[in-house]
C-alpha cells in the first residue's frame, strides 16, 4: 500500500485519478478505470437545477455504484440556493465527495454564468462553495477550477484561496485558461502557485497520460494528486502503470491481444449497463473502441470500421482481425 491523501473524511490513494469527462466518463467507464486502479472516480457533470426540477436522466447521473468508490458527484450551477438544495438531493445517493464544476468552457454552460465562468468572480464562487458546504455537512465538497479565464487574468491561486475559506476540502486545478478550451499546452506553473497558496489538497490536471508526464506533475507542481483524462482514452491501463510505480509493483504494458480483450469487456460493460437496445448502444461504444486501437499500425483505416460497428458480434471480429494484422507484423 502507497502513501494517502485525505480529502475530508475519505481517503485516497495518491496515484491518479479520472477525470470527470460528460459523455465519456460514464459508468462503464469509470468502472473499467476502477479496474486498473484509479484512485477515486467522479461522476459526468449534472446540473444543479436539473435535479432540483428531478428530471430523470439527471437522476441516472448521480447514482453512485459500490465499486465506483470512492466517486464524487459533480454539479455545476451558478445560484447558492439551487446548488445547496441540489447537493441536498445528491446527499441522497451517498457520494463519497460532491465536486463542484468551476472549469467547464462550454457556451451552454458558461452562458448560465456556471462552470468556468466563475472564474471571473470568486465571491460568487466562494458563495456557491458557502452554500454547498453547509449542505453537505460532514461529505467533503471539492471544487474543480481552471488556471483563469483568460491568459490576462490568470487567478487560480487567489480563487482556490477564496474557495478554501468558504470550506471546500479540495481544489483540483486544470492548468489551462477558458479560452484556451483544450488547446496548447497545461501550465504547471500555475498549479504550483494554487499548491502554495492553500493547505487543503490540490489534485494538479492536464496533459498526463503515462507515468512519466504524472511522475513530472507531482514534481513540478508538488499537487497531492494528479487527475488524468484524455489519457485515459482506451487505455485504463495509465491507472495500473501510476499504480505500479507507487506500490512498488513490476509492470507489463499491455500487448495487442490484452487491448483488445480489455476493449470488448469495456464493449460489453457497455451493453449490460445501457439502458438501449444492442444497435443504439453500439454508437455509444464506438469512439471507444477506435481509441483502443490508437497508436497501432493500420489504427487509421481500423477506427474508420470502429464507427460503423452495431453489433457485439462485429466488434469480437474486428477486434481479431485487428489483432491478426499486427501478429503478422511481428508484434
Ligand atoms: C470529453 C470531455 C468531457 C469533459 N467533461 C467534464 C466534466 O463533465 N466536468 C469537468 O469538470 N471537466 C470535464 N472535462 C475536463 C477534464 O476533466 C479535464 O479537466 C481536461 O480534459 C484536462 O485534463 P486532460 O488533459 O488529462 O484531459 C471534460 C473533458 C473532456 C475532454
Amino acid at each position: 500500500m502507497g502513501a494517502e491523501i485525505m480529502i475530508g473524511r475519505t481517503a485516497i490513494r495518491k496515484t491518479a485519478a479520472l477525470a470527470p469527462m460528460a459523455g465519456v466518463a460514464d459508468r462503464a467507464y469509470r468502472l473499467m478505470c476502477k479496474e486498473y486502479g484509479t484512485a477515486y472516480t467522479v461522476s459526468e457533470m449534472v446540473s444543479a437545477k436539473g435535479i432540483c426540477y428531478s428530471d430523470r436522466k439527471t437522476a441516472e447521473l448521480c447514482t453512485v455504484t459500490d465499486p465506483e468508490r470512492p466517486m464524487a458527484v459533480q454539479l455545476f450551477g451558478s445560484e447558492p440556493e439551487f446548488m445547496a438544495k441540489a447537493v441536498d438531493i445528491v446527499l441522497g445517493y451517498e457520494p463519497d465527495i460532491i465536486d463542484i464544476n468551476m472549469g467547464c468552457p462550454v457556451p451552454k454552460v458558461v452562458n448560465t454564468g456556471a462552470g468556468s465562468a466563475l472564474m471571473k468572480d470568486p465571491d460568487l464562487a466562494a458563495r456557491i462553495t458557502e452554500a454547498a458546504v453547509k449542505a453537505a455537512g460532514a461529505v467533503p465538497v471539492t471544487i474543480k477550477i481552471r488556471s483563469g479565464w483568460n491568459r490576462e487574468t490568470i487567478n487560480a491561486p487567489e480563487m482556490a484561496k477564496a474557495l478554501e475559506n468558504a470550506g471546500a476540502a479540495a481544489i483540483a486545478v486544470h492548468g489551462r485558461t477558458r479560452d484556451q478550451f483544450y488547446s496548447g499546452e497545461a501550465d504547471l506553473g500555475v498549479i504550483k502557485a494554487v499548491k502554495e497558496a492553500v493547505k487543503i489538497p490540490v489534485i494538479g490536471n492536464g496533459d498526463v497520460n503515462d507515468l512519466a508526464s504524472c511522475l513530472r506533475m507531482y514534481e513540478e507542481t508538488g499537487c497531492d494528486l494528479v487527475m488524468i483524462g484524455r489519457g485515459s482514452y482506451g487505455n485504463p491501463f495509465v491507472f495500473r502503470e501510476i499504480d505500479s510505480r507507487f506500490s512498488g509493483e513490476e509492470y507489463l504494458p499491455p500487448d495487442v491481444d490484452e487491448k483488445m480483450r480489455v476493449m470488448l469487456k469495456h464493449i460489453r460493460l457497455i451493453l449490460e449497463l445501457s439502458e438501449k437496445n444492442e444497435e443504439l448502444a453500439m454508437h455509444e461504444a464506438r469512439k471507444h473502441a477506435a481509441w483502443y486501437m490508437n497508436g497501432y499500425y493500420g489504427s487509421a483505416k481500423f477506427r474508420g470500421r470502429c464507427y460503423q460497428l452495431s453489433s457485439y458480434i462485429e466488434a469480437e471480429e474486428l477486434a481479431a482481425e485487428f489483432a491478426e494484422l499486427q501478429h503478422s507484423r511481428g508484434l
